[in-house]
């Protein structure tokens, strides 16, 4: 029996992301020695209130109201009033399976195409085709860090006529590791007005920011139209909680009242031991604040020390200023890579992966042409609760505590310098 497919997910493959994890894994498990910057997950323990109060919790065994456990829809309006000063009533809070989830749901139910800067996370597109929405990615420079400008959102909004428009952007950003400043989100926010835009501001990333700054939502400057996410997966490093909360603005009341219908016929609501646990993550979040402070910290430390081999290899790369993730691209041996075959970014990362056990994701996933030499590397291939317990400070590190405490990130250095080397 052959059944039939539904033509929108005939030619979806399995996320980038999750299959690179898959294929490292099983190399693995096989005996290979494989330095893995193809996936973003925290390296670092869930803090010690949450597992206890998952643990104390796991009698719940009711299914919770649709929309969220209401004592944790009003901790998580009172964290986002109190770290980033945003404005969202416990009503306007939904409680998702993984803020994926939630930003798939948001975008079946809204009619219109879909805006995205290029790159961006892998899973936007795909879930625009699983809807059959258009994808309109917008092509950013490397020069601006590859952060959206509101020239060229205006210019891309300006060919797509009447129709309604929805933007998703990340901010801190995976793939880039960049950070908008409050000025930059103000010029955009005026794009969006002008065009009545829908925004979801993904900024799973907020708290992993290395600015210093306080970190600038777009839903400050364009509080209207902005649906913000996050949730449990990098921050609070509980990927596998998969809990993640949606804040969409009382004037977006139809997309809250279709939210809650789809929900409810979807996956009802969120495990109940989790939305507990959460409960504990987002009001006590002064007992963690130093210790989710030193994971920052640490990846701080591990972007910065990756984006400095880079630039010593001759790789081009914007500075990473927050979340996991760098952006380098090999356009300065485009010439070299094209004399032994390789003139896509996909050639360049299976040929890095079987010659030299290196995992890195490339630009076409990112929504770049096939062309593009820009690979997205992920910073977190390390043990960070080892981290954690000898961590002398970034100050105090030197040559042989990279090596003792990031020995992977040195070593896939190491082989992407003699990968380099060898194109000579
Ligand atoms: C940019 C971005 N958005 C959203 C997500 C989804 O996070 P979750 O579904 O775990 O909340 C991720 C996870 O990798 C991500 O990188």
């Amino acid at each position: 029996m052959i059944p039939s497919i539904n033509p929108l997910v005939l030619n979806l493959k399995e996320s980038a992301t999750l299959s690179i994890n898959m294929m490292v894994k099983r190399l693995r498990k096989e005996g290979k020695d494989v330095c893995h910057f193809g996936f973003g997950q925290a390296p670092f323990p869930v803090a010690g209130i949450i597992q206890e109060a998952l643990r104390a919790n796991a009698h719940h065994n009711t299914y919770l109201p649709t929309e969220g456990l209401p004592e944790l829809r009003e901790a998580v309006s009172h964290f986002y009033r109190k770290e980033f000063d945003l404005d969202f009533n416990p009503d306007d809070v939904f409680i998702g399976p993984g803020s994926k989830e939630l930003i798939f749901q948001t975008s079946y139910l809204l009619e219109g195409s879909l805006l995205v800067p290029a790159p961006s996370w892998v899973s936007y597109g795909p879930q625009a085709t699983i809807r059959g929405k258009r994808l309109y990615p917008i092509e950013t420079s490397r020069d601006n860090a590859y952060k959206l400008t509101a020239i060229d959102l205006d210019r891309a909004c300006h060919h797509m006529g009447q129709q309604q428009k929805m933007l998703i952007l990340n901010n801190p950003n995976n793939p880039t590791g960049a950070v908008y400043r409050e000025d930059e989100l103000e010029e955009i926010a005026q794009i969006c007005r002008a065009y009545k835009m829908i925004v979801i501001s993904d900024e799973i990333y907020a708290m992993i920011d290395f600015t210093g700054r306080k970190h600038a939502s777009l839903a400050n400057h364009y509080p209207e139209g902005t649906i913000v996410s996050g949730g449990l997966s990098k921050s609070f490093a509980a990927g596998g909680y998969r809990l993640g909360v949606m804040l969409i603005p009382e004037e977006l009341m139809s997309i809250k009242c279709a939210l809650r219908s789809v929900i409810s016929e979807t996956f009802s609501a969120v495990s109940s031991p989790i939305q507990y646990a959460a409960v504990a993550a987002y009001s006590r979040f002064d007992e963690i604040r130093d210790e989710i402070q030193l994971n920052t910290d640490i990846c701080r430390y591990a972007s910065g020390y990756l984006h400095r081999r880079f630039l010593e290899m001759g790789l081009n790369c914007p500075e990473p200023a927050g979340a996991f993730y760098l952006f380098p691209d090999f356009e300065n041996y485009a010439e070299k890579l094209r004399q032994k075959g390789i003139l896509t970014g996909i050639k360049l990362t299976e040929d890095l992966l079987s010659s030299k056990g290196v995992a890195f994701l490339p630009g076409s996933d990112f929504y770049f042409p096939a062309t593009n030499l820009g690979v997205r590397v992920a910073a977190v291939d390390f043990d960070g609760a080892a981290v954690r317990d000898a961590w002398p400070g970034a100050d105090n590190m030197d040559e042989a505590l990279n090596r003792r405490l990031f020995p992977r990130l040195v070593e896939g250095c190491d082989r992407l310098s003699d990968y380099l080397e060898a194109l000579d």
